[in-house]
């Protein structure tokens, strides 16, 4: 949550920085502010709400003048969203500001300390408490103060610190918080995503763990945690800028839902050699694959049901049992784990601190680690025994459509990779399946396609207080996920229950015009499944059916009808869920919701 960004440099810093903010505002978006060095005054601008009013207060900038600074934007967390809670915060004599990233957890006992000792807090926020720490340690050289800060703090954070007696310097500092730098000519960046650097610079340092750096126009020097300097390789950042820009679609949502064919496309293709899945970038040998006993995907959010819908795909061809569980849970529930477990750990943005904290606690007890994760050079994809990449390209709406698409498909892969290297399948169902795999990209579109009228059931949906979504096996999966979308974008009550399991005391809820999202694309459990909508049709619900075109034995039960082309079972998933994103986005659009930023929530969670 939050997004930090500074600019030090011979250009206006508030323009970049503002800037870099847009960019990172998926990141949290309930207030905003800057601090501009400036004739060795430090002048901050914050506000409560979005970007928009952070350059509405500074004349896109022009009104702050200055060529070093940095910036935030907030998710609360500490204190309300409010002018004073926003970052930067600034030190009692005036001298520094920081912004942060992270949550300081022994920021009361350091807090008391620091009242104690004098120093006066302005806000609620855990933050504050570092800059009144640098302040105390500083004795004339800054990095001392940010090496003694920074052993103080417990928690996570992504720091920027600015200070007057030391102008032509900002310090950062990262523990379990994204960091990265951007290397320019003459001038330098830092920020909490690459989207943010994008546009100025591609050539980037990923800053890791305990590390911190001392930034110039000239020069980075990143130090370990004892402040030795440290050899840092600058990585090249290949995402294009385009890809972080709306690019004629009203939101990135929509947007982000019609790149899936192409995503999906990205992320299989170049693991498909013939009739070969490579996974080369992994160590997942046949030998070590015959002797794990048990998989565990562990996840948040909407990776949490995309790891549900693989594990059919992965017990069906590799008769391996997989257990799905949050990760929130699993990190705490003392976990049957050992070196017989691989883990598989699903994160579009590879920070989601309950993701990492499960998957540390599995790797603690042996399990091998393989991540499946989008943004490179993060915390979940450096600390994974093994990486494969969803080329996803950036994702900005909040409410993921092909990251989960990519996550899925690439475990799609993974099963069959494994079903080969362990011999659970024939050679004719693995080409069949493999088949199947490489069309999901043309599914998907033809679901999209299929779907272009769907705006139309929007109108129906939207003024509902509650919906259900029912399925069955591979149906249910995709249902969680379905429900999950419409409430975080719609505010709309969404529930996904499993089609069978309703009857067990939850149908009590279905009355007269109950809208109920059947979901059949499991040709097996047809009938299982219509039996479930003929159940909660005759307590008076409004059924729409999403099966295939020719799937006939449905029209009669229900009102509506969504299509999406056949696809094997145990790989549906990533294409049926196609019409489900649609229709969100449609009913959260009648409805008036901010699409790509739905209230109280952020892209990127790195708070338990
Ligand atoms: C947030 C996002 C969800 C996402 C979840 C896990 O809640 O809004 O879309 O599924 O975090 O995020 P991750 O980056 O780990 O996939």
């Amino acid at each position: 949550m939050c997004g930090i960004v500074g600019f030090i440099g011979s250009q206006q810093a508030a323009p970049i920085l503002l800037d870099g903010l847009k960019k990172l505002e998926y990141r949290g978006y309930d207030s905003a502010g800057i601090a501009i060095l400036n004739d060795s005054k430090i002048d901050i601008r914050k506000v409560t709400g979005r970007i928009a009013n952070l350059c509405e207060l500074t004349d896109d900038g022009k009104n702050c003048n200055g060529t070093v600074g940095i910036g935030h934007t907030r998710w609360a967390t500490h204190g309300a969203p409010t002018d004073t809670n926003a970052h930067p915060h600034l030190s009692n004599d005036g001298k520094f500001a920081v912004v942060h990233n992270g949550i300081i957890e022994n920021y009361i006992a350091l807090r008391e300390e620091l009242i104690q000792k004098g120093y006066d807090f302005q806000s609620e926020t855990d933050t504050e408490v570092i800059v009144h720490l640098i302040e105390m340690y500083y004795k004339g050289d800054l990095k001392k103060a940010v090496i003694k800060t920074s052993a103080r703090l417990h928690g996570s954070y992504a720091l920027g610190v600015v200070c007057t007696d030391e102008p032509e310097k900002i310090y950062v500092a990262r523990e379990a918080s994204p960091l990265i730098l951007g290397v320019g000519v003459g001038e330098n960046y830092f920020a909490s995503d690459v989207t943010a650097l994008v546009s100025y610079t591609r050539n980037a340092i990923y800053m890791e763990d305990g590390e911190f750096a001392e930034i110039t126009p000239d020069s980075i020097t990143v130090f370990d945690p004892a402040g030795k300097p440290i050899e840092k390789n600058i990585s090249r950042i290949t995402w294009d800028i385009q890809s972080a820009e709306k690019g004629g679609y009203e939101h990135f949502m929509l947007k982000e839902i019609m790149e899936q064919p192409r995503a999906v496309k990205a992320t299989i293709a170049p693991r498909i050699k013939g009739d070969d899945i490579v996974l080369d970038d992994t160590d997942l040998t046949a030998e070590y694959l015959k002797s794990i006993n048990k998989i565990v995907i562990t996840a948040c959010g909407s990776a949490y049901y995309a790891g549900c819908a693989g594990k059919y795909a992965i017990e069906k061809l590799c008769r391996i049992p997989v257990q799905v569980e949050l990760a929130s849970e699993l990190r705490y529930s003392d976990p049957l784990i050992d070196e017989h477990t691989l883990l598989i750990v699903l994160s579009q943005s590879g920070e989601t601190a309950d993701t990492i904290a499960a998957m540390k606690e599995c790797k603690n007890r042996g399990a091998k680690t393989l991540a499946i994760v989008n943004v490179v050079g993060s915390t979940i994809a450096n600390i994974a025994d093994n990486t494969l990449y969803t080329w996803a390209g950036p994702e900005i709406a909040v409410a993921t459509t092909k990251g989960y698409t990519t996550q899925v498909a690439v475990l799609y892969l993974f099963a069959l990779y494994t079903a080969k290297k362990i011999g659970s399948i024939e050679d004719k169902e693995y080409s069949d399946a493999l088949k199947t795999v490489k069309s999901l990209p043309k599914k998907i579109q033809e679901a999209i396609d299929m779907n272009t009228g769907i705006a139309n059931f929007a109108k129906k949906y939207h003024g509902v207080d509650s919906v259900f979504f029912i399925g069955r096996n591979t149906d249910y999966a995709v249902s969680l996920e379905a429900a999950l979308k419409l409430k975080e974008i719609s505010y709309i009550h969404a529930e996904s229950y499993a089609a069978g399991e309703l009857k067990h005391g939850t149908i009590a809820l279905i009355e007269e015009h109950r809208p109920v999202v059947a979901l059949c694309c499991n040709r097996a459990l047809m009938e299982k499944t219509m039996s479930n909508i003929v159940e909660v049709k005759a307590r008076g619900a409004d059924i729409l059916a999403v099966t295939f075109k020719d799937n006939q034995k449905i029209v009669p039960l229900a009102d509506d009808m969504v299509f999406v082309p056949e696809t094997d079972t145990i790989f549906t998933a990533a294409v049926e869920i196609i019409p489900l994103q649609l229709l969100s986005y449609y009913v959260a659009k009648e409805n008036g919701c901010d699409i790509d930023k739905p209230k109280n929530l952020a892209k990127s969670v790195t708070v338990e």
